[in-house]
């Protein structure tokens, strides 16, 4: 089945999914990309059953206003119930790589504020290792070099999202060639760097549930357990 479609229907499962725990007082938490922008638009069409959404990114934001979503300032709020994202990898522990979109960093705070984290992915997305994909990396300008060195040192190089700028006003960094059997090692190494505002390896904030749309369309679920 063609990726597009995927997407649509991994992305209508994650509606199901949340639908009969919203109340009238519901906040959700919408994450940044295609597969989200899918969901905001399933959204949509039910949002008389909740309060409104919190946003990781002002292109998430706009998607929501014009689905006619109500979107509140994340530090008005007192709960967020649950926060809707795809990625660009996950392994079999349910650690991410996210940020293929530069979102990493207002990602991973509505992800952790969130009591609960649902990713939604296609099959193409799982891999046994995370590292394939290049590991984006937003870093405050001035940090550049360093951060480029130290990647070197760990056995990587960086590419720059040349004219990118995130949300935050930084820049983005991909590393590409690193070898992450321990995701939640990298994670820490990474994020110590002086500079990096946050790497986009998920390890510590991982999805509760991932929702997979495998290749015939069938919907395979899995949960968070505890890595051995
Ligand atoms: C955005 O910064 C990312 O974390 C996205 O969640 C990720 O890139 C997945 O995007 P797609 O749904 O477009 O593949």
């Amino acid at each position: 089945m063609d990726i597009d479609k995927l997407k649509a229907l991994v992305a209508e499962a994650a509606v199901t999914e949340i639908r009969s725990n919203l109340t009238p007082n519901s906040v959700l938490g919408i994450g940044t990309g295609s597969t989200t922008n899918i969901f905001i638009e399933r959204l949509g069409t039910i949002k008389e059953e909740f309060e409104g959404a919190v946003a990781s990114s002002k292109a998430s934001e706009k998607k929501l206003i014009e689905a006619g979503i109500r979107v509140y300032d994340i530090n008005s709020l007192k709960k967020i119930d649950v926060y809707v994202d795809g990625a660009d990898e996950a392994d079999r522990n349910l650690c991410l790589t996210k940020g293929g979109g530069g979102a990493l960093t207002r990602e991973k705070i509505v992800s952790s504020a969130a009591e609960k984290f649902i990713c939604i992915i296609d099959y193409t997305k799982e891999v046994e290792t995370l590292g394939k994909f290049p590991i984006p990396i937003e870093v405050i300008p001035m940090a550049m070099s360093l951060v480029e060195k130290r990647i070197h040192l760990m056995g990587g190089f960086v590419t720059h999202r040349e004219g990118f700028i995130t949300d935050n006003g930084n820049i983005i960094l991909d590393a590409h060639n690193l070898d992450i059997p321990n995701p939640l090692m990298i994670e820490d190494l990474i994020n110590g760097i002086p500079g990096v505002v946050t790497v986009g390896l998920f390890a510590k904030e991982r999805p509760d549930l991932l929702l997979i749309a495998m290749p015939d369309g069938k919907i395979q679920t899995k949960q968070q357990h505890v890595i051995s």
